[in-house]
């Protein structure tokens, strides 16, 4: 007898962004082809009695193998990074193409493929990251790249070798409206950060926590309102990326409440880490450094505005901002070999694989549904990337990237445990209600009761993006 399908996974509880019931999942050619009871056989049947069955999550923001200045190299590359988002439960990745200033956009796409070809082990779209709008990268290379697939692009109000001016932003949201791509807000005031720095390190204060003082939420919140701001006057809708608390989420609010389509997104080391992480004893207080991201963690009020802000439908998206750097590594938090100002910390910190338990978390302490869970770590994303529904969904006619989560196991987060090549978690110790058990990408199982099977490096196909879905 010839089977119907290639797997058949019986008794799943399936939960979408909208609706939750049980069924069979039939799966032909990577794709699932038939939702329903008591379905024909398949090839391998799995039995997900009592696991819940989630469209595999999107992480819209995650920086693997990204070309880095100044001898700083990340620690994952697309084939430890993508084991590890899968070994999470997450089965499509986007991370940056960067231009270079002085470079071409197009061939930091090139670029970022070689990257990719032959690593990647789960589904990958590009954002590109726009340093230098020059006249051919406006009107030539943005526009082609757009038609292409790259819909989505990060711009920064901050960093030297990546922030654009204002009148540039302008330029860029410009073309963002004329040719139907949603620009992406890193939104932060960077001479507010270089003053405020430049006081720190001349009183000595250069220990890892100073990072958090050079940032405060006021530098946050100012770009952010004047990102709005521009945003208004060229009318078109933006993305506020990884908002870090209730400054930035004031004014977040304050735009959506006139009705402009300010999306926002934010991520786990706004809700699990504070500045008090950023001083951490060890290490002679220098181990704090391993929590230096931008914007940096603020305190418990904060967290607690974003939990809320997270189930009041503030937030559209809800991302790893995976940046992986190694603590004991001269390219990583300690530049050169040896504790340094904060100044020099490279900035960011990885999270690919533990961002869906974290959140989950979140879920089995009522602070958010299932379905918003799905809607913030895959659906949402999924859409806004021009990727719907082909991701982000459990649907005939979708890709079959599922996971079976089992809702009650408690896990500590151990980086020992952990799949990405970064030494070092941010969450060691951390206890979570909740994890993916059972892992399949276009049909294919990649982890099987929590193991990773070591699928073949390359099988992640690269997705060209449609036009952002923004609702
Ligand atoms: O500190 C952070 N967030 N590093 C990653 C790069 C970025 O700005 O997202
Ligand atoms: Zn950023
Ligand atoms: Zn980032």
């Amino acid at each position: 007898m010839i089977d119907t399908f290639d797997l058949v996974i019986r008794h799943a509880d399936v939960v979408t962004a909208a609706d939750r019931f049980t069924c069979d999942i039939g799966v032909r050619d990577g794709v699932i082809a038939a939702l329903g009871r008591n379905l024909a056989g398949g090839a391998r049947e799995i039995d997900a009695s009592g696991l819940l069955a989630l469209p595999g999550g999107v992480d819209g923001h995650c920086h693997l193998d990204q070309p880095m200045p100044d001898g700083l190299r990340m620690a994952d590359d697309f084939f430890t990074g993508t084991r590890a988002a899968v070994c999470g439960g997450t089965t499509t990745v986007i991370p940056f193409a960067a231009q270079e200033k002085g470079g071409s956009l197009r061939a930091a796409v090139d670029d970022y493929h070689r990257r990719a070809e032959g690593r990647a082990v789960v589904d990958y779209g590009f954002h590109l990251i726009v340093a230098d709008p020059t006249e051919k990268v406006l009107r030539e290379e943005l526009p082609q790249l757009i038609r292409e697939g790259y819909t989505s692009f990060k711009i920064y109000m901050t960093y030297d070798d990546l922030k654009l001016s204002d009148r540039e932003i302008l330029e860029v949201l410009s073309v963002a409206r004329e040719h139907g791509a949603l620009v992406m807000v890193h939104a932060e005031n960077s001479d507010c950060i270089a003053w405020l720095t430049d006081k720190l390190v001349g009183q000595g204060r250069i220990a890892p926590k100073f990072h958090g003082l050079a940032r405060p939420a006021a530098v946050e919140r100012e770009a952010t309102h004047r990102a709005i701001t521009f945003a208004e006057l060229v009318d078109v809708p933006i993305l506020i990326v990884h908002v870090s608390g209730k400054e930035a989420i004031g004014q977040i609010r304050w735009a959506q409440g006139r009705g402009m389509q300010i999306l926002a997104e934010t991520c786990p080391q706004y809700l699990y880490l504070s500045a008090e992480d950023m001083n951490h004893p060890g290490d002679d207080g220098y181990a704090g450094a391993k929590c230096v991201c931008s914007p940096p963690p603020r305190d418990a009020d904060n967290q607690e505005a974003v939990w809320k802000a997270l189930k009041q439908g503030v937030f559209s998206v809800f991302s790893s901002d995976h940046a992986p750097f190694n603590y004991e590594d001269p390219q990583g938090k300690k530049p050169g070999g040896k504790p340094q100002s904060f100044e020099h910390i490279p900035n960011g910190i990885p999270g690919i694989e533990t961002r869906l338990p974290l959140l989950f978390d979140g879920v089995r302490h009522g602070r958010l549904s299932i379905h918003q869970f799905v809607e913030l770590t895959s659906y949402r994303p999924a859409r806004l990337y021009g990727l719907y529904p082909r991701k982000g969904t459990i649907a005939v006619g979708a890709d079959a990237d599922i996971v079976l989560w089992d809702p009650e196991v408690r896990t500590t987060i151990r980086n020992a445990q952990l799949h990405h090549a970064v030494d070092y978690t941010p969450y060691e110790g951390r206890e979570v209600i909740g994890w993916p058990v059972h892992c399949f990408s276009r049909g294919e199982q990649l982890v099987a009761s929590g193991q990773y099977l070591a699928p073949a490096a390359g099988r992640g196909r690269f997705l060209p993006a449609d036009a952002p879905s923004l609702v």
